[in-house]
């Protein structure tokens, strides 16, 4: 029998609540729902749910394959015989090492490993503790952000290839195995078009991944920080951008293609456990 879903949008920019469902129990129907609402919305929020990490891989699994998880930030993997799980939290194991990542601070606005030639399409976040304040996650439009750009920001963007940094992770750590430098001519990453065409949904997205050691390429650095600058105003307005207040059992599966996101600080003695999955995608495509 199929669950009876309700679909209730945020009445922002972009994210929704999908209400009537456990992510345990879906049929083919439920799913195609959930599917058709996260391409409309691209976030969806689901409160509520009791999931192991089994639960959360085999729902992931639905939107495709999933990579295995980035290497924490002391250079281990998190969950033994888990690969697909990432750990985002700043709670501290028995031998006083970081059980996840991010730590507690502020983690800047980014699409999740844009600096890869082939960023995942998905990542699904299910809060397991979550502090008393503080660590809320917002997210930003990318076709909102193209949207609204001056019609002569748009001609300048057009054909324009942009550098995602890998240097550092949205905490502020360096990536494992990188020699960190200023310039972003020199810093390590992949170039992706700055305008994309999403995939499935065929819109026009503003695709920026992070800021630091951003880079436009062929363009002397005054005129790529300057352009960068001009667009980054644009692409984290409020008016953009949906936040969610956590709640222990939300599950948010953001679509990485067409969002950025980041997370506020919050009390360090306070403690935020996350896991995560992402779901392999393919490279963005120029629109
Ligand atoms: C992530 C991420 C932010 C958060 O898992 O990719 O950026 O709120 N998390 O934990
Ligand atoms: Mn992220």
């Amino acid at each position: 029998m199929s669950q009876a879903i309700e679909v209730v949008p945020t009445g922002a920019a972009l994210g929704a609540e999908v209400r009537g469902v456990d992510l345990r129990l879906l049929d083919e129907a439920a799913f195609e729902a959930i599917h058709r609402a996260w391409l409309d919305h691209a976030v969806l929020l689901f409160r509520g749910q009791a999931l192991s990490d089994d639960d959360l891989i085999a729902f992931s699994r639905r939107f495709g394959e999933l990579d295995w998880a980035p290497v924490q930030e002391n250079g281990r993997r998190f969950v033994e015989g888990k690969p697909e799980i990432y750990i985002v939290s700043n709670v501290l194991g028995p031998d006083g090492q970081p059980i996840g990542s991010l730590g507690a601070g502020e983690a800047v606005w980014h699409t999740d490993m844009s600096y890869l030639p082939m960023p995942p399409k998905a990542s699904l976040l299910y809060a397991r503790e979550i502090p008393p304040q503080g660590g809320d996650t917002h997210f930003a439009s990318m076709y909102a952000a193209y949207d609204l750009l001056p019609e002569a920001l748009k001609a300048r963007c057009a054909g324009l290839m942009v550098k995602h940094d890998g240097t550092y992770n949205s905490g502020g750590f360096l990536r494992a195995g990188v020699t960190p430098t200023d310039d972003p001519r020199d810093a390590p990453g992949h170039l992706h078009p700055l305008v994309c065409r999403h995939p499935e949904t065929g819109r026009r997205m503003l695709y920026l991944g992070r800021r630091r050691l951003a880079y436009i390429a062929g363009l002397p650095l005054e005129e790529s920080e300057a352009l960068l600058d001009a667009l980054w105003s644009c692409a984290t307005r409020p008016e953009i951008c949906w936040t969610n207040r956590w709640r222990v059992g939300d599950l948010v599966l953001w679509d990485n293609r067409c969002t950025m996101h980041r997370r506020d600080p919050f009390d360090p003695a306070a403690r935020r456990i996350m896991h995560r999955t992402q779901v392999k995608g393919a490279a963005p495509p120029a629109a």
